[in-house]
């Protein structure tokens, strides 16, 4: 198995306890995997662990939209509450310069939930501008961007086309769209626009059926997978901690759907995230 994980948090907490064996049993599937950054600390540590594992473990650096606000996270499965940090260019870009680091991300904007005591303008154009100071680091680095996206349950594509809006405006489409969720329409026009889809478990499961017309469209030269580990197992380790080797059955999902075998799945999107985060 020559998968690539394109989008984990090994650096996360979750894997605290059983780091070295989580990264060993990965490495012994002969996978590779991109640690994301969220923040200051779990970029930081991304850079440190591909440092630990160069050419086996990279890393994308940068700050998430949730971690410009103090709240608290539903995310599915493992709630948490996060702590407000302001971007600081001169800090990411020093990481940014170290070996292993592959890509600014995750970064872009979630509409999912406003904070308490925080009005929705604000809350939204804190976001733009910060995922705008991000795309400046991107391109002073000449490095693709992991968009993180998620948007709110009364407007499900606004956060998607606010996002191109946002790229579109400083004409920067070198990114991909991580654990797409959005419609078909929305999908249509984020390849028009140049970027990548990457795909997690969430396609795996049975009441995401509606993502499927859109795994079947995404042409194979511009899809990638993803874990987004420690979150999103798939059903057959629904609700416990993701690991990257379950990669395997997003990679099985896609395959079933466009009618391929998994072999020429894993092979197009190996190849994919070799050349667009130019692993070699
Ligand atoms: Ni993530």
């Amino acid at each position: 198995m020559d998968l690539i994980d394109t989008h984990c948090h090994l650096n996360f907490n979750a894997y605290k306890d059983d780091l070295d064996a989580v990264i060993q049993r990965t490495l012994d599937a002969g996978m590779r995997v991109i640690n994301v950054g969220s923040q200051s600390s779990t970029s930081q540590r991304a850079v440190d662990m591909a440092k630990q594992y160069p050419g086996k473990l990279f890393a994308a650096i940068a700050l998430h939209p949730l971690h410009l606000f103090e709240t608290y996270v539903d995310e599915v499965e493992i709630p948490f509450k996060t702590r407000e940090e302001v971007f600081d260019p001169a800090y990411y870009s020093n990481l940014a310069k170290q070996p292993g680091v592959v890509a600014i991300g995750e970064c872009g904007l979630d509409y999912y939930r406003v904070p308490e005591g925080v009005e929705e303008a604000v809350f939204i154009k804190k976001q733009k501008a910060t995922l705008l100071q991000q795309i400046q680091l991107a391109q002073d680095h000449d490095l693709p961007m992991i968009l993180h996206v998620r948007t709110s349950k009364e407007e499900p594509q606004r956060a998607y086309l606010e996002t191109l809006d946002v790229l579109k405006h400083v004409g920067f489409n070198n990114g991909v769209v991580h654990c797409y969720t959005g419609d078909l329409e929305t999908a249509k026009k984020i390849l028009d626009a140049g970027f990548m889809i990457s795909f997690t478990g969430i396609i795996t499961f049975p009441n995401a059926k509606e993502l499927l017309p859109i795994v079947q469209y995404v042409p194979m030269d511009r899809v990638m997978v993803e874990t987004d580990s420690p979150y999103l197992a798939p059903p057959p380790y629904r609700g416990k901690r993701n690991e990257p080797l379950y990669v395997q059955y997003v990679a099985q999902k896609i395959a079933e759907v466009k009618g391929l075998q998994v072999s020429e799945v894993e092979e197009q999107t190996t190849g994919n995230a070799e050349k667009f985060f130019s692993l070699k």
